[in-house]
């Protein structure tokens, strides 16, 4: 896991969210109750960035069509089968810090008969 710094802790105080990037990806981080969480910034549905929603406790509400997910565990509210992505988040020195998958290794070159 490699963890990306992204913020400042005071830039997200308690019952607030903040859009930042991630090693490239696009990250909502929210504040609930003192404990940061982060999630993709693309709603499952149709892609909108959840950072346009609001953030009602551990829930944030989509602004397009208002689906509504549980920032603890990434849970859609209305199917919890369906899920939008988490990252675990560190707090060290008062920064902000993403953990990202690495990415996986790129595929081999495809081969023709005619190469071999
Ligand atoms: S794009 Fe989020 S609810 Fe439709």
């Amino acid at each position: 896991m490699d963890y990306v710094r992204v913020a400042k802790a005071a830039d997200v105080p308690p019952g607030r969210m903040l859009a930042v990037r991630a090693g490239g990806e696009d990250v909502v981080l929210y504040n609930v109750d003192g404990t940061l969480h982060a999630t993709r910034d693309s709603c499952t549905h149709q892609n909108y960035p959840l950072s346009k929603g609001a953030l009602h406790g551990k829930y944030v509400k989509c602004a397009l069509h208002f689906w509504e997910y549980d920032v603890t565990n990434g849970q859609y509210q209305g199917n919890p089968a369906v899920c939008v992505r988490r990252y675990p988040v560190k707090v060290e020195g008062g920064e902000v810090w993403v953990g990202l998958e690495p990415l996986p290794p790129a595929p081999r070159p495809l081969v023709s008969r005619d190469d071999a």
